[in-house]
């Protein structure tokens, strides 16, 4: 049993993930007793900040990383997480972002501080990703809700294939009261496709955390079920497949009451 974390920022002195050298060793010791035998590498790349130049530099680094982990028996990937904010159409013009290793999946957020934008913030930016011949693979959907998780909002991006991400310290709390109960809502719905870390610390509440929330997990859902986000899912990820979501446990009404 292994697990693949399609989302770390394990790269270090580069965003606002790994300070040091020395960190991205510990981060990456900590990945190996966490039974993560894959990673991709998804530092921030930001619309209108970053420009090609930085990305050599980023891909530079995951170089570097990809180097260091070998001696840790894990396998690094690169990508990076693109910040959609309103300069997105300049960083997708000018290819200021890097897709999951050799796939047509490409990692974007939104502004985790703020509720979920407007169709025009939203909507529109994942369509002009999708439209370019990437699938997007939403980072941390249940960060970005405040009151109460949009669902018809998240089974409409679904339905339009794109990926939904579900960062797993977010089960343990570690994101807030609202994060965790969206986060065991979009589990419960089966609206998500993939649990990953979101790795910015090698310790502490963002450090590699998949075997504690894997463990947590399995006692109140089905093993193939969180085997298929932790591992099934991004394999089919990085091996460039369709995934399918998982069922859930309310998935007969879900069905019931799906829009066509
Ligand atoms: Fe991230």
């Amino acid at each position: 049993m292994a697990f693949i974390d399609i989302h770390g920022h394990y790269a270090w002195d580069i965003d606002d993930g790994m300070p040091s050298l020395e960190d991205a060793k510990k981060a990456l010791e900590k990945a190996k007793n966490n039974r993560i035998s894959t990673i991709v590498a998804t530092p921030h790349v930001v619309s209108g900040k970053h420009t090609l130049k930085d990305l050599e530099i980023i891909k530079d680094r995951i170089h570097d990383l990809k180097e260091l982990a070998k001696v840790y028996n894990i396998e690094v990937l690169e990508g990076c997480e693109l910040f959609l904010n309103h300069d997105y159409l300049e960083a997708l013009e000018q290819n200021i972002f890097i897709p999951i290793e050799n796939t047509h999946y490409l990692l974007v957020e939104f502004d985790v501080r703020k509720e979920l934008g407007n169709e025009n913030e939203v909507e529109d930016r994942l369509y002009e990703i999708q439209y370019k011949g990437y699938t997007p693979v939403i980072a941390h959907v249940e960060r970005y809700f405040k009151g109460s998780l949009d669902i018809e909002r998240i089974q409409d991006f679904i339905d339009n294939g794109y990926l939904i991400q579900v960062n797993a310290t977010s089960f343990l709390g570690y994101h807030g009261k609202h994060a965790q109960k969206f986060a065991y809502q979009l589990l419960n719905q089966g609206l998500l496709h993939v649990i990953a870390t979101d790795t910015h610390r090698c310790d502490g509440h963002r450090s590699p955390c998949l075997q504690e929330v894997f463990d947590l997990l399995v006692k109140k859902y089905s093993y193939e079920d969180i085997h298929t986000l932790m591992y099934e899912n991004p394999l089919h990820i990085i091996n460039n497949e369709e995934v399918d979501p998982i069922e859930g446990k309310t998935s007969f009404f879900k069905k019931i009451f799906k829009r066509r």
